[in-house]
Order: structure tokens, then sequence, then C-alpha cells
């Protein structure tokens, strides 16, 4: 599905605007733009580079499928674009309506470990409620029902931790061939090895190599060389420092979302090490 629109050319061919072939679906806090940045590194690779929320928001949506296409850089006819938008992995339409526009489009889901994913997810809220000088309650408080002791489910950063739920809904669509899971856990320790697996998944020759990469010990993460003169890491909001949470409440997380892990485990066929 290439929609020609005018543009220019370079010497190897005509740019376009390309609907994406590969989408990165989420899971919020697990790494999504580290990924997209990294996969950017790739030359057959374009991204996106704003959450285009297309098709978790019906604003957007109903815009249409040419006015996504014209949220999309320009490329050559060869080249893979890639847009990231982590709540399409949670937002119930969406699956449905990523189907209707290309049933054969990749699928990218980073996930972390679940307990880790959902602090992180607490951290983001939390830094926006300091922003504006508003206080916000403890992730205990959120994390455990105060009434049964027990985990709270329904609680945003939980949910969206249960990441078999999700998944399920999208395998009503998709065949779970069609989806590659990326270990967020992994990207952050070893970014190589897991940009290799997604090359090899988007049938992509292998072209990112450790030289694109270097470990910047002041920030703890690996940065990116993105060519001869220039580096760049991730924005300062992506490797947060974590509040601390008790661990008693931390165990009963990592209990709650154990079953889950298994099923997502067994639907997935990658198997993590979480506790
Ligand atoms: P924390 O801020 O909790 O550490 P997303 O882009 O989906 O919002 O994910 C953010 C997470 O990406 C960060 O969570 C961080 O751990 C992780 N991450 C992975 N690789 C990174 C990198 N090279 N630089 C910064 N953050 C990275």
């Amino acid at each position: 599905q290439v929609f020609v629109c005018s543009v220019g050319s370079t010497t190897r061919g005509r740019l376009i605007q390309q609907l994406p072939r590969a989408l990165i679906i989420g899971v919020r806090k697990g790494g999504t733009r580290a990924l997209l940045e990294m996969l950017n590194l790739h030359p057959a690779v374009v991204k996106a580079s704003q959450e285009v929320h297309f098709f978790d928001n019906d604003q957007n949506y109903v815009r249409g499928v040419s006015w996504y296409r014209h949220r999309m850089p320009f490329s050559l006819r060869q080249q893979t674009t890639i847009e990231k938008s982590p709540a399409y992995f949670t937002t119930e339409k969406v699956p449905e309506r990523v189907f209707r526009m290309d049933p054969s489009i990749r699928l990218l889901l980073i996930v972390r470990e679940p307990t880790t994913r959902a602090v992180s997810d607490y951290t983001q809220v939390l830094e926006g409620k300091q922003r504006k000088n508003k206080t916000y309650r403890r992730f205990e408080t959120l994390a455990i029902d105060s009434s049964s002791l027990e985990v709270n489910p329904k609680y945003k950063a939980v949910w969206t931790s249960i990441y078999t739920k999700h998944l399920e809904r999208w395998l009503e669509f998709f065949p779970v061939e069609q989806f590659h899971i990326v270990d967020g856990d992994r990207l952050i320790s070893e970014p190589l090895s897991e940009l290799q697996l997604v090359e090899r998944f988007l049938r992509l020759p292998p072209r990112i190599s450790q030289d694109d990469l270097y470990f910047n010990s002041t920030r703890g993460f690996y940065c990116l060389r993105v060519s001869l003169h220039y580096r760049k890491c991730l924005a300062g909001s992506k490797g947060r420092a974590h509040p601390h949470v008790n661990a008693t409440v931390l165990e009963k997380l990592q209990h709650f979302f154990h079953p889950f892990n298994q099923k997502f485990y067994q639907i997935t066929g990658r198997t993590f090490s979480w506790p």
C-alpha cells in the first residue's frame, strides 16, 4: 500500500511518503523510543519522529489513511517506515483498525519486567504532577487495594503490565508470527543483539553494528552514533530514577503478574527471566 506523493528526488530515486510497514505498538515505558531511534540507525529504516496516535485517537482516525500517510517522513520506495505510538497496544479499537489498513503489517512489541514497568509508568505520571506543583499518591496506595490488601488490577499502571490480556485482543486479528517481541531489559543492557533480532524479523539486511552505539557512563545508558560528527542520547525523561517502593508491595506485584507472564511466554514463544 504505497501511495506516491509529489516531492523531490535524490540520486537514488524519488522520495515519497509511505504508510508504515511496521508499527511499534507498545508497551508504554517498555523502551519504545530507544527501539525506534536505534532502528532508525539502519539505512533502510525511516521513522515517524512524533507519536501519531492515528489508530487510538478517534479524532485522528476519522481523518483517514491519507492523513496518516502525510504524517510520515519522505523516503525511498525500498525503505521501511516505522511509527510508534505505545497507546496502540492497550486501546481496544486499535487492532481491528490496523488490520483494516494493512493485514500484513509487522508488529513490534517491546516489554519489560512488568513490575518495573509499572513503577516506571507511575514515575512518569508523578513527574507530570510535580511539574504542575501537584501532589500525587504513593505508588503503594495506588497499586494495592486498601480494603482487600490485594493488588488493584484496575490501576492503569498495573493493568498495562498484564501483557497477555492486551496481546490476546491483537491475536483476534493477527497471527502470532506477525509479532516480534523485543526484550526491553536487554535493549538497555545489550542493545545490539536485540536490534539484530528485529532486523531479521523485518527482513532487513544486517546493518546496525556495535560502532553505531556507545555506552555513556554519565547517563548509564547506550547512546547513538548517528553519524561521524553527531552523537545523541535519549532525552532526560528516558531513564529516570524511580522512587523507592516498599519491598512487600513489589513482591505482591511480582506474584500477581506471574501467571499472566507464564501465559505470555506460552503465546509468544519468548521466555523472560522475570520473577
Ligand atoms: P525509565 O525511565 O523507567 O528508566 P519509553 O520510551 O517506552 O517511554 O520507555 C522509557 C524507558 O526506556 C526508560 O524507562 C529506560 O529504562 C528505557 N531505555 C531503554 N534504552 C534506553 C536508552 N538507551 N536510553 C534511555 N532510556 C532507555
